[in-house]
C-alpha cells in the first residue's frame, strides 16, 4: 500500500519523535501542515500519555503517531524494568559529582525510581488510538501488533541494517523507518551492535527496500529537499526527519541547543554513550568529555536518569555545556527557526507522484 494511505497523509514526510523532548505544538503542526507528527513517550507515566493524546486531538484533527522504546536489554546495559545495582549507582554519582556540582543540584538519592513499566505505557498509548504506533529497540510482540491492528492503528517499527528490517517485516509491522548512522539521538540498533557496522542512508536504504515488501521511511542526515528527493531517489516510500525540526520554535529543545544545531558542521557530531548510557549521536560538550574522563558511567537506563537531573537544571539555565545536545550530521542543513517552514522545504523535495 502506498506510505500515504497507510498513515492518512497527504504528504509522505514524518516528524521523527523526541523522547524526552517532544513537544505538542511541533506534532501538532507537522500532522496540520498534511505530514504525520509523532510524539516519544519514551519516560513518560500512563496518565501523561493519555493527557498528551488529547491535547494533540485539541490541536489537530489530523493523524499523528504515538512512539514507544520497546524493553530492549542491550549488550553491557541493565535489564529493563528492573531494580538498579547500588555499586553501579555509587561509581556513577562518584563520576558525575563535578556536573551536579556546576549545575548546583544535588544528585538523586538512592534507591532511584524505575522508569514506567513498558505495559503501563503501551496500554495507554493503545487506549489513546493514535492513527500509528511507532516502536523502537525491537520487534513488538505479535499480540501488540495484533491488538494496534483491531484497533485500527498502524505499526512502525526502526531498523538500522537489513536483519533487522526482516525481523521487523515478519513480525508484522506495517512499515519501517530505515535509520542511517547519520540521525540523530539514539541509534536503534536490536540485532547488530550501535557500535558496529555504522551504516550510513545511503547504502542502508536501497538496501532495506529491495529485502522487505513493506513501504520503507528514510531517516537519519535528511534536512531539506535534497535529501528527501535522494531518500526517494534509492527507494524510500517516505522520509523522517528529526534535527530540523528540533530547531525551531515550535520543539521543545532548550533555545541553546536549538541555536547550536543551526550552527553545526556535519563532522563534529559523534556517536556516545556517556550521558545515557546508550549510543547516541549528539554534539560532544563538556559534559560528555568530563564523564568520559572520570569514567565510573552507569549502562541504560539509570545512566540517562541520573544526567537528566543535571540536564534539566541546565535546560532552565540556558546552559549547553550540562545538556545531551542531541543532532544528526544533517544538522548544518536545519536553518529555519520555524516548522511549517521546513515541512515546505521538505516537501519541496518530495517527487511529484508522492506529493
Ligand atoms: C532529542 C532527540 C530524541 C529522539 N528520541 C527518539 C525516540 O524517542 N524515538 C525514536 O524513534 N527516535 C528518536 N529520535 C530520532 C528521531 O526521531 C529521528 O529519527 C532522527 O532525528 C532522524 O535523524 P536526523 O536528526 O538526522 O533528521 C530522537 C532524536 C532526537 C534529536
Amino acid at each position: 500500500m502506498d506510505l500515504r494511505s497507510l498513515l492518512g497523509v497527504d504528504t509522505p514526510i514524518v516528524l521523527g519523535p523526541f523522547g524526552g523532548m517532544s513537544s505538542v505544538a511541533l506534532t501538532a503542526t507537522v500532522s496540520e501542515a498534511g505530514g504525520l507528527g509523532s510524539f516519544g513517550l519514551y519516560g513518560l507515566a500512563p496518565e501523561r500519555i493519555t493527557a498528551i493524546a488529547a491535547e494533540l486531538r485539541e490541536r489537530t484533527a489530523r493523524p499523528f503517531a504515538l512512539n514507544l522504546w520497546l524493553p530492549f536489554q542491550g549488550l553491557g546495559e541493565g535489564a529493563p524494568g528492573a531494580g538498579f545495582d547500588r555499586a553501579e549507582y555509587d561509581r556513577a554519582i562518584a563520576g558525575l559529582a563535578d556536573l551536579f556540582a556546576e549545575a548546583g543540584v544535588a544528585p538523586p538519592e538512592w534507591p532511584v525510581a524505575p522508569l514506567p513499566a513498558f505495559d503501563l505505557q503501551l496500554e495507554a498509548a493503545l487506549a489513546a488510538e493514535p492513527a500509528v504506533l511507532s516502536f523502537v529497540f525491537g520487534v513488538p510482540p505479535t499480540e501488540v501488533v495484533d491488538e494496534a491492528h483491531r484497533r485500527g492503528i498502524r505499526v512502525i517499527g526502526a531498523a538500522t541494517t537489513v536483519p533487522e528490517a526482516r525481523a521487523l517485516e515478519a513480525g508484522g509491522v506495517d512499515a519501517i523507518v530505515a535509520a542511517g548512522v547519520e540521525g540523530a539521538g539514539h541509534r536503534p540498533s536490536f540485532l547488530a551492535d550501535p557500535e558496529a557496522g555504522l551504516v550510513g542512508g545511503l547504502a542502508l536504504i536501497p538496501q532495506v527496500v529491495d529485502a522487505v515488501g513493506i513501504p520503507v521511511i528514510a531517516a537519519g542526515g535528511i534536512a531539506d529537499r535534497r535529501g528527501v528527493a535522494a531518500a526517494f531517489a534509492l527507494g524510500a516510500d517516505g522520509v523522517q526527519v528529526g534535527s530540523a525540526f528540533l530547531a525551531t520554535r515550535q520543539s521543545a529543545a532548550p533555545e541553546v541547543h536549538r541555536a547550536r544545531i543551526r550552527t553545526a558542521d556535519a563532522h563534529e557530531t559523534i556517536l556516545t554513550r556517556t550521558m545515557s548510557g546508550r549510543a547516541a549521536r549528539g554534539l560532544p560538550n563538556h559534559a560528555v568529555r568530563t564523564i568520559e574522563a572520570r569514567g565510573g558511567r552507569a549502562s541504560f537506563p539509570l545512566q540517562n536518569i541520573l544526567t537528566g537531573v543535571f540536564r534539566r537544571r541546565a535546560a532552565e539555565l540556558g546552559e549547553p555545556d550540562l545538556l545531551s545536545l542531541w543532532m544528526g550530521q544533517a544538522a548544518g542543513l536545519a536553518h529555519f527557526d520555524d516548522a511549517t517552514e521546513v515541512f515546505s522545504e521538505l516537501a519541496a523535495g518530495v517527487p511529484d507522484d508522492r506529493a
